[in-house]
């Protein structure tokens, strides 16, 4: 009996569609020879379905894409202060919307160096790391308020919430994660002054290193730890840490290991109760879209951690080859976003 998987498809706005297309070129020749069949179904949804119908992310949309097993997403958003996008609220409206509704509370970012990429540190070490970033709570939940707004009165709260249950199922992926891998797992807060949550934060990583007594832990400040991404980026394997601090240090992560064209993601829902979506780090790059400038390779390893995520295990490991292959062999020549799609699904199926 073959396997379907039911894949919602969201190629977005600008670069996304381009960069989506060879993700599906490579998931394809991933799969060829397997048992498991993708059911695609594509999803107009970002920018561009705004100014067309004055929708975001309607029920409808999400109940559809509820349905499905797993979500590949390319990019959405439009040239950044366009007038017509005032109101659309791309980043809230939709991408935040999605993470919330489907209980995305792992936004899991690796970071590795690929032998031959072009990081800018002179000496980077081994880089090979995973941000592991809390999704659903902390500053990014909405809790918050303005008053007497646009006076020299005006007040604005940006309430950072911080859940026991966010926080111990996060910090239990974490530790799961790094009993897979090089079993360090480092936290990183601000509880020197932000004592409330740093505390809980602490005190349950502290809890749940007890029963993981071959987990080597530690803690950093977040300012203390965008120090060591530049200086000694080898010394992390997993870092955990709450949902803003994530987002900056996971862009840092990116640019010290070759830049946002290799960056992929995975807003994971664990526990299976929804779907989880798989995104390349970047947004729709709207200054090169049209031009096949755009590199597809943080899309197909957003693939990659999607495969691993359904448990195809085997064709991850042959996407990530293929990307560490093609990596290695890449010189000056300039290559359009379908030479790169083709180059490194023909090595998936070699
Ligand atoms: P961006 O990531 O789209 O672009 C930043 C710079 O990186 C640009 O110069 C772009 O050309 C370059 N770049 C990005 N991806 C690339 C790739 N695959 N290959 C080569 N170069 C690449 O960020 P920006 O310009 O701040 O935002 C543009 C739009 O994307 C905005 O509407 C923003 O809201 C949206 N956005 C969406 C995200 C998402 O869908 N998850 C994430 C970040 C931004
Ligand atoms: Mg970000």
């Amino acid at each position: 009996m073959s396997r379907v998987v039911k894949l919602a498809v969201i190629p977005g706005d600008g670069i996304g569609p381009e960069v989506v297309a060879e993700a599906e070129k490579v998931l394809e020749a991933a799969t060829a020879a397997s048992d498991v069949t993708f059911e695609k179904t594509p999803f107009s949804l970002g920018a561009g379905r705004f100014l067309d119908t004055g929708d975001t992310l309607i029920d409808d949309d999400l109940a559809a894409i509820a349905q499905h097993d797993a979500i590949l997403l390319g990019a959405v958003g439009g040239v950044p202060g366009d007038p017509r996008l005032k109101d659309a609220n791309i980043e809230r409206g939709l991408l935040l919307k999605l993470r919330f509704e489907l209980d995305h509370y792992v936004n899991l970012r690796p970071s590795k160096l690929y032998p031959g990429a072009a990081g800018p540190l002179a000496d980077p070490g081994d880089i090979d790391f995973v941000v592991v970033r809390e999704g659903t709570e902390g500053p990014y939940v909405g809790n918050g308020g303005a008053i007497r707004r646009g006076t020299p009165q005006e007040v604005a709260n940006e309430t950072s919430v911080n859940t026991a249950f966010g926080v111990e199922r996060v910090v239990r992926y974490a530790f799961a994660l790094a009993e897979r891998r090089r079993r360090k797992l480092t936290l990183v807060h601000k509880t020197n002054v932000l004592v409330h949550a740093g505390g809980m934060w602490k005190r349950i990583v502290d809890a749940v290193a007890s029963e993981h007594p071959g987990v080597d832990v530690d803690y950093l400040h977040v300012d203390a730890a965008t120090i060591f991404l530049v200086t000694n980026p080898s010394r992390f394997d997993v870092i955990v840490t709450d949902n803003l601090f994530g987002d900056i240090l996971t862009d840092l992560a990116g640019a010290v290991t070759g830049g946002i064209g290799l960056a992929a993601s995975g807003n994971i829902n664990p526990d299976g109760a929804f779907p989880s979506m798989f995104e390349p780090v970047h947004g729709s790059a709207p200054d090169i879209a049209g031009t096949q400038k755009a590199d597809p390779t943080a899309a197909i390893l957003s693939v990659a951690l999607l495969l691993d995520h359904l448990g195809l295990g085997d064709e991850a490991a042959r996407v990530t080859r293929a990307v560490e292959d093609d990596i290695a062999a890449r010189d000056a020549t300039p290559r359009t976003t379908a030479q790169i799609g083709d180059a490194i699904a023909g090595r998936v199926r070699a």
